[in-house]
């Protein structure tokens, strides 16, 4: 089998990658080592910046996300007792707009199948080949058969656990990393969530967050020990930890249900630099992690697939090799700048095991300086909303 880019990887990276692809005339495959449905079963990000918004519109599929998606103007910094507005819109002219990541999935794979493009789930065994040489191939095993795929270029979109980054010789990769001594425990429930706009939320108790996929269904967070197990966490105990931690307004009114998705996840931050090998490229999450608070982990992935997508295209369409030479350089630019916001907004917002109520009472200070003053408020507003590509 011959391709111009074979795509590893089928989440949100590799499937835009693939259908700005397809509607430049540039043919592509895509190999996952799951199912769709696993894919889809999988919950994950729900704020979408405009840059990604943007990026589903160029390939034409943002239609159901247009009519589905909550715009949101504003989110609430919770602290000493209530919530003190950030007004995003007011500050930046912008907007955010609230979507499930397994929405947008959906309507992208949809859309692939519309197009009639190749994807290939359930591959095991995927490996790249001489990618540092004339002639990459991807081989891979599908129900016992090794298949090979001669390529252009491979992208790795494939994520951090994938075999694209593992694939280069470490003495060419640079990693940086931060592990946070907290995680994450969500539950998704059909409620109607506690506020119209997102709750982020810095409690003596720990951090929580307040989220939603619709007006009916909401997506709560709290902050938890790394060794928390879920069959600890009943859905009341989780719902009576996340009212504590909020103002009393908000813990008093919020509707409770059964959650149907419980999950914990541990924060991160990691960068591996470069993210171009010869003919591999590394994007989203295969090249790095932000914690979620800040929510930029899937909006990363859609800038990366821009600067690659433009390489590309001048690649095969005007046959310059600037674009791909200028890949990395341009998206790391912007993915330590959200690397930065996460982890300043994680730092800000958790409670560390090892500040006590020094470490409290200067976020609060810091929230205070956030809230009171135009510019800092400005400055947050302009990272949640997304800094330019
Ligand atoms: P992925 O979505 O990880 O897609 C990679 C794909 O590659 C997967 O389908 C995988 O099956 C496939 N793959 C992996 N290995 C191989 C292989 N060897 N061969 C073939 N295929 C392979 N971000 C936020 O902004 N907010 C959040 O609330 C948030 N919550 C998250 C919760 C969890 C548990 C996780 C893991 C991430 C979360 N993120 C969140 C981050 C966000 O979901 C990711 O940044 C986003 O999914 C990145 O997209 P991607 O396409 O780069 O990678
Ligand atoms: C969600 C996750 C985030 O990390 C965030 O900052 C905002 C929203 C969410 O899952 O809805």
């Amino acid at each position: 089998m011959r391709t111009q880019v074979a795509i590893i990887g089928s989440g949100p990276a590799g499937l835009l990658l693939g259908q700005l692809l397809t509607n430049a005339g540039i043919d592509n495959i895509i190999l996952d080592r799951v199912s769709k449905d696993y894919i889809l079963g999988r919950v994950r990000a729900g704020v979408l910046e405009e840059g990604m918004v943007d990026m589903l519109d160029r390939a034409g599929a943002g239609e159901r996300m247009h009519r589905e998606g909550l715009p949101h103007d504003g989110f609430s910094l919770a602290f000493d007792g209530r919530d003190h507005r950030i007004d995003l819109f007011g500050l930046t002219g912008r907007r955010v707009m609230v979507y499930g990541q397994t929405e947008l999935t959906h309507d992208l794979m949809d859309k692939r199948e519309a197009s009639g493009d190749s994807s290939v789930y359930e591959a095991t065994n995927v490996t790249p080949h001489d990618f540092d040489g004339a002639g990459p191939y991807v081989t891979y095993e599908k129900d016992g058969v090794t298949h090979r795929i001669d390529c252009d270029f491979i992208a790795g979109c494939d994520g951090y656990h994938g075999v694209s980054r593992k694939s280069v010789p470490e003495s060419a990769l640079k990693s940086y990393e931060r592990i946070y001594p907290f995680g994450w425990l969500g539950i998704l429930a059909e409620v109607p969530p506690v506020s119209h706009e997102l709750i982020y939320a810095n409690h003596p108790r720990g951090f929580a967050l307040c989220s939603m996929r619709s007006h009916t269904r909401s997506r709560y967070y709290i902050q938890c020990a790394l060794d928390e197990k879920i069959e600890d966490w009943s859905d009341d105990r989780f719902y009576d930890e996340l009212r504590r931690r909020l103002p009393a307004e908000h813990a008093e009114s919020m509707v409770t249900g059964p959650s149907f998705e419980k999950s914990i996840a541990p924060l991160r931050s990691f960068v591996a630099e470069p993210m171009r090998f010869g003919k591999l490229f590394l994007v989203g999450d295969a090249a790095h992690i932000v914690p979620p608070t800040g929510a930029k982990g899937l909006n990363l992935a859609a800038s990366d697939v821009y600067y690659l997508f433009d390489g590309l295209l001048g690649y095969y369409a005007d046959k310059s090799s600037a674009g791909i030479d200028a890949y990395s350089e341009r998206a790391l630019k912007r993915v330590w700048r959200a690397v930065r916001f996460s982890w300043s907004m994680t730092t800000m917002l958790h409670r560390f095991p090892d500040t006590g109520e020094f470490g409290q009472k200067i976020q609060e200070a810091e929230l205070d300086y956030l809230v009171s003053s135009k510019a800092a408020s400005t400055a947050l507003a302009e990272n949640y909303v997304g800094l330019p590509y």
